[in-house]
């Protein structure tokens, strides 16, 4: 059960002067979602086509499967499938004249690679669109047409490179929905995102990745206990009980409660160590205050760290160590 599907050790990829990949360890067990996470420009497209063997790598190592990415490609190819930041589908063919295409490149007979395209167009839920050009189809939908491209034949390693970026909520979780079919069916997936919550619906474990480094790994869970709990967020039913409620919330809560730019709301961030459930303790708490104090609460949400968080926190931690 402790299998690696992917190994590195001091990965570095360099353009020119810039080290995109600079010294990269990652190490992600077979049959789960791992989650690469970073800002624009962190190196997480670069790290990614090292492992696909699309780049090769100026320096360290890299395997998939035990199979290393300069030594023996062809075996890694094999095993993995790509789907890249940009898509990759032909846009003047049809969704299902794409995976038909695709099917039959990869050897599939006819009556077999139209028989699959229908199937997976079916559970990617394309199929009302199957026989239209892909240049009419939404972002979202040719996202999901670029997945089932990927996965037509199923490899054991399966690279999704930002497959919710610019997506709406809808289709995002209709992507998160298919990932976590494929990984239930035993592929492994390394998913690169610049959104904590992606990551936290989909991954077992973490790596957050800046200037090609890795600045943190580890769970959901632990990364965000690194990142401290959160905030709550308050919307009062009236604006002039809004003073009233800052003031009673920082003894509550402590100093950082702070008016938003929307009259009626206000947003309190809840201090660094605690734990997921003491924030829920100090939220609860802050709500009874709040009723006692007979001021009208319309709404009040736990918000979950965000990235920029994650983000401070561990570059704080770097500064400080
Ligand atoms: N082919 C290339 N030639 C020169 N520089 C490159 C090339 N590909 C990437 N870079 C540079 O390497 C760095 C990392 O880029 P990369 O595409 O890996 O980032 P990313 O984490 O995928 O970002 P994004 O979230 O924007 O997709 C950036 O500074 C980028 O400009
Ligand atoms: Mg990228």
């Amino acid at each position: 059960m402790n299998e690696l599907a992917i190994e590195t050790a001091g990965l570095v990829k360099a353009f020119g002067e810039n080290r995109a990949v600079d010294g990269i360890d990652l190490a992600v067990p077979a049959g789960t979602v791992y989650g690469v996470l970073g800002p624009n420009g962190a190196g997480k497209t670069t790290a990614v086509r090292m492992l696909a063997t699309l780049l090769r790598p100026d320096d360290g190592e890299a395997r998939v499967f035990g199979h290393d990415v300069l030594r023996e490609p062809d075996a890694v190819r094999r095993r993995v499938s790509l789907t890249g930041q940009y898509a990759s589908v032909d846009e003047d063919l049809t969704g299902a004249e794409n995976l038909v295409l695709l099917g039959r490149l990869l050897g599939h007979r006819k009556v077999a690679a139209r028989d699959r395209s229908a199937r997976l167009l079916a559970a990617f839920g394309l199929s009302d669109a199957a026989d239209r050009q892909v240049k009419n189809y939404s972002g979202g939908m040719r996202r999901r047409l670029d997945i089932a491209a990927s996965i037509l034949r199923t490899p054991d390693v399966l690279f999704l490179d930002e497959p919710t970026t610019g997506l709406d909520p809808r289709s995002r979780n209709q992507v998160w929905d298919i990932v976590r079919i494929i990984v239930a069916q035993g592929t492994t997936v390394l998913l690169t995102t610049q959104y904590l919550d992606e990551a936290d619906q989909l991954a077992s474990r973490i790596a957050v990745i800046d200037h090609g480094r890795v600045i943190a790994e580890g769970t959901p869970g632990e990364l965000k206990a690194s990142v401290g709990a959160g905030s709550v967020h308050v919307r009062l039913r009236d604006a002039g009980q809004r003073s009233d409620a800052i003031t009673l919330l920082r003894t509550v809560l402590g100093p950082n409660v702070q008016p938003d730019p929307d009259p009626v709301a206000l947003t309190a961030q809840l201090s660094g160590d605690d734990t997921d459930r003491e924030a829920a303790e100090q939220a609860a708490r802050a709500l009874a205050e709040l009723a006692r104090a007979g001021i009208t609460v319309d709404n009040f949400a736990l918000g979950q760290p965000t990235l920029d968080e994650v983000f401070l926190a561990v570059t704080d931690k770097g500064a400080a160590a």
